[in-house]
């Protein structure tokens, strides 16, 4: 815990609050220009000091534009095709949380989030999702906790409109606090 004494006034760090979900590790995956997803992850690290892994896939989606593309994930969810993504060099045995966020894709998780819950063993650490929508996130969450493998699942938000809310720091930094190992 760090503290400053100022006359008789002590100043709590202000990552005080935070220190109690131990030592955390960001998992994400951000798609659009915005960035919608990686500004939470951001905000997540800046709350907790947590270290940060971007999944990243082996061959980058094509460049097309939005219609198509999101035509063609739906057609590839569809088809349960998910893509290759690199190899993560991240060792979830050493890290006490684990937050792990995406855009919401039709309603659910998007294929690159995918693809890494698949091939992915939690080891039964706490484990916190977390998305970025526009409307409608429906099954986001449940799809998640179905796939996430032996994980132990905490409390996950969804967070809607990232790049026009001004209060997402708040928002997120409320959320952050009010977890429990
Ligand atoms: C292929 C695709 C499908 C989407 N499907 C949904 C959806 O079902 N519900 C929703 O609310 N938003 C949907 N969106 C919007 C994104 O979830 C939203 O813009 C998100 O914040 C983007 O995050 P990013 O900037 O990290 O990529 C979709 C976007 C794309 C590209």
């Amino acid at each position: 815990m760090t503290m400053l004494l100022l006359g008789n006034t002590f100043l709590f760090d202000q990552n005080e609050n935070v220190s109690h979900l131990g030592k955390v590790l960001v998992i994400y995956y951000s798609y659009s220009v915005n960035a919608n997803t990686e500004k939470i992850a951001k905000i997540i690290q800046s709350l907790t000091r947590a270290n940060m892994y971007k999944i990243d896939l082996v061959e980058p989606f094509p460049d097309m534009p939005h219609e198509a593309f999101t035509q063609r994930i739906r057609e590839e969810q569809a088809k349960e095709n998910y893509p290759a993504i690199k190899t993560p060099n991240i060792d979830i045995s050493s890290y006490d949380c684990i937050f792990v966020g995406g855009p919401v894709w039709w309603h659910t998780t998007p294929l690159p989030l995918t693809s890494f819950l698949l091939e992915t063993d939690f080891k039964g650490k706490p484990v916190v999702p977390f998305a970025t929508s526009e409307s409608n996130p429906r099954e986001f969450l449940e799809d998640f906790a179905k796939i996430a493998q032996n994980a132990r699942i905490l409390n996950g938000k969804i967070f809607g409109y990232v790049w026009q809310d001004e209060q997402i720091e708040a928002k997120v930094a409320q959320w952050v606090k009010g977890l429990q190992l």
